[in-house]
Parts: structure tokens; C-alpha cells; sequence
């Protein structure tokens, strides 16, 4: 194998069409030559959430000129790479086949060979372009679609050991700042205007923080804040009930991690936190992070706060991993919308869950 390695990868799962090309030349961590990803907020905006028909539409007429961009900045000819890799799911089908079938084209067109990435093993993987680090580790995804602990057993290797039973933490953020009319998407704005509130305002419900070990929930806590809206009167009532909101999914996270890091010790040596997922981008879940770590003698772990939200350049890391080890997909290989990372985890959502 020639040292060094170049890997495009294409991400369009949702609302963001990337592309993005890195480099491994044995030193670590692999270079990012381009990292460009086009946003559909202002599509999605008016609607308060992403309307899957117009997102893939958005994917199809940018995808050629994002992919024509980021090897123009990074200066490589699509010949010179060594792979593609793109997000096969889990997402929306719609848009997910816009960047596969994009990505399949190409490894026709250019007999190169195409690498299927989980998107979730692609955030699982984004601080690598840090440190490089040993498996097994501790991971807490939070994401707009995923809430989860895993422990990371290696590349495809993964042991669900919690996870929301109802709504993702980055769902409970955007329709928290849809209902104060902060707009979309919700997580970066309910951290800035928490800032302005009073975290101790409202008392609002940690549910299941008692009990079903490190398995989440925030459907009661989202529904607090609905009920809540009625006291409020000013603009400050609002930042208020934001920064109770976060504040109180700031004891949630810390009391759940430190489950998960407990049951994490029964079962491995290691003391490796990683966080990712759009939601890791918030400077508070970082903190109370730091704390619980510093107070557990484990170490956090965190993606560069611009690869915390949907990008290509994890997809591209996922795609070197696999790339390195060989694992190349057929030309056939068909989208999977739904792709847990732990294939054998129990399904655990709706009522009537027995935790
Ligand atoms: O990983 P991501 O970009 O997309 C999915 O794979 O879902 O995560 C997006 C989620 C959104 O719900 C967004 O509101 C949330 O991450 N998010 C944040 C912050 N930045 C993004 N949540 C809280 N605080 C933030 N600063
Ligand atoms: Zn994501």
C-alpha cells in the first residue's frame, strides 16, 4: 500500500450536503484537506424542521459543485484518491440516496472502491482528527436524531448499554426553542439565551433519573416546558425557562453519565470518554463533562467543535478506518435508513417500556 492515503467523503443523511477530503500519511491524525458542507437551514426554517422532499432536492442540485469545490481546495484530482466513502444511513431515505448514488457513480466512473459509512460511527469516530484513540471507549452520542451510550468495542463494534426511550436530547433542544420562538435549529440558540436566564427559575422534571440505569428520557421534560409557557410574561421569563431547560438537562446528562461510566468500568479497563454529536457542541454539556471526568479519573474526549454537527470529513474518517482494514463495499450495496450501531440492542421506545 503507498503511504500516503486520500479518502473523499460524502454526507447528506439530512439537512447538510458535505464533502470533504482527508489525508493520512501515517502521522496522526489524518489532515483535513477540505471540509465543505452547505447548510439548509434557511430551506428548512420556516417549516420549524427539515421536510425531507426539499432537503433531497436541495442535496441533488448542490452535491456536483460541493464535490467540484472541495477538490479544488484541496488541490487533488478525483483520480488521486484512494476511496469514497458516503453516509449509506441511518437518515432519511430520500436524501441519504442522493449522496450514495452520487458517491456509487463515481466509484464507477473511476473504478475506485466505494466505502458504505453508519453516519453514527462517522460522529463516533470525529475526535480522531485530535488524537487517535485505543479501543475499547466509553461514547455518548447526542445528536438531532440519537441519544446513546455505547461502549466502543472497535471499528463496527459497538454495545449499546443506554439510550433515550423517547425523544433525542437534540430534538428536546429544538422543539424547547421552537416553543419559546427562538427559531431553527434550536440547540445553539438555547444556549446563547440561557445565558441571559435564570437556570433556577423553573422547577422542571428529570425523568426516569432514578431508575433504568443510564437509559435517558425527555419527553416529560419537553412536555414541563410546554405546560410552563403560560407564566411567561417578559422576554427574560423566556431566557428564564431557557436557561431551566438547559440547566436541568445539564443533571440529567451528568447523573446518567456517571451510570454509564460505572457500568462502563464493570466491563472495561479503559478511561476514555468520547462526546459526540451535534448536541457536543454545547459549551455547558462540555463543562459538566470536564467535571464528571475530573471527579471519575476518566478522561473527555471531544470532536473540534465544528465536526461536532453533521460534516463529511467524519464520514471520511469512518471511510479511511474501514479503507485501512480493507472493508470495501459492493456496488449494490443498498441505503439503510435504519442502522443502530449495535444491531442486536433492544428496541426501547414508546410507553409500556420496561426499563
Ligand atoms: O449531529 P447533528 O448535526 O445531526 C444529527 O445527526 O442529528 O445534530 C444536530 C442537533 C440539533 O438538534 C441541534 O439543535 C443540536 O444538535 N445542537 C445543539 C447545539 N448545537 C447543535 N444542541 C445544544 N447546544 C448546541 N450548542
Ligand atoms: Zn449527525
Amino acid at each position: 500500500m503507498k503511504k500516503k492515503i486520500l479518502i473523499m467523503g460524502i454526507e447528506t443523511s439530512c439537512d447538510e450536503t458535505a464533502v470533504s477530503i482527508i489525508e493520512d500519511n501515517g502521522r496522526k491524525p489524518p489532515k483535513i484537506l477540505a471540509n465543505i458542507i452547505s447548510s439548509q437551514v434557511e430551506v428548512h426554517k420556516k417549516f420549524g424542521g427539515v421536510v425531507p422532499e426539499l432537503a433531497a432536492r436541495s442535496h441533488l442540485e448542490k452535491i456536483e459543485m460541493i464535490t467540484k469545490k472541495a477538490l479544488k481546495i484541496s488541490k487533488i484530482k478525483l483520480k488521486d484518491l484512494d476511496a469514497i466513502s458516503a453516509t449509506a444511513g441511518p437518515g432519511l431515505i430520500v436524501c441519504l440516496s442522493v449522496g450514495f448514488n452520487f458517491a456509487k457513480a463515481l466509484c464507477i466512473a473511476l473504478k475506485k472502491p466505494l466505502i458504505a459509512v453508519n453516519h453514527l460511527e462517522g460522529h463516533a469516530l470525529s475526535p480522531m482528527f485530535e488524537k487517535n484513540l485505543d479501543y475499547p471507549y466509553l461514547l455518548l452520542l447526542i445528536s438531532g436524531g440519537h441519544t446513546q451510550f455505547l461502549i466502543v468495542k472497535g471499528l463496527g463494534k459497538y454495545k449499546r448499554i443506554g439510550t433515550t426511550i423517547d425523544d433525542a436530547l437534540g430534538e428536546a433542544f429544538d422543539k424547547t426553542a421552537k416553543m419559546l420562538g427562538f427559531g431553527f435549529p434550536g440547540g445553539p440558540k438555547i444556549e446563547k439565551y440561557s445565558k441571559k436566564g435564570n437556570p433556577n427559575k423553573f422547577n422542571l422534571p428529570k425523568p426516569i433519573i432514578n431508575k433504568g440505569g443510564c437509559n435517558l428520557s425527555f419527553a416529560g421534560l419537553k412536555t414541563a416546558v410546554l405546560r410552563s409557557k403560560i407564566l411567561l410574561k417578559t422576554k427574560k421569563d423566556k431566557y428564564d425557562l431557557a436557561a431551566s431547560f438547559q440547566a436541568t438537562v445539564l443533571k440529567i446528562i451528568y447523573k446518567k453519565t456517571k451510570i454509564a461510566i460505572r457500568d462502563f468500568r464493570k466491563v472495561a479497563k479503559s478511561k476514555s470518554l468520547v462526546v459526540a454529536g451535534g448536541v457536543a457542541a454545547n459549551k455547558e454539556i462540555r463543562k459538566i463533562i470536564n467535571k464528571l471526568c475530573n471527579e471519575e479519573n476518566f478522561n473527555p474526549f471531544f470532536p473540534a467543535e465544528k465536526l461536532c454537527s453533521d460534516n463529511a470529513a467524519m464520514i471520511a474518517m469512518a471511510g479511511l478506518k474501514k479503507f485501512k482494514k480493507k472493508k470495501f463495499d459492493k456496488l449494490n450495496f443498498s441505503i439503510r435508513p435504519r442502522w443502530p450501531l449495535d444491531e442486536n440492542a433492544k428496541f426501547l421506545k414508546g410507553s409500556g417500556v420496561k426499563l
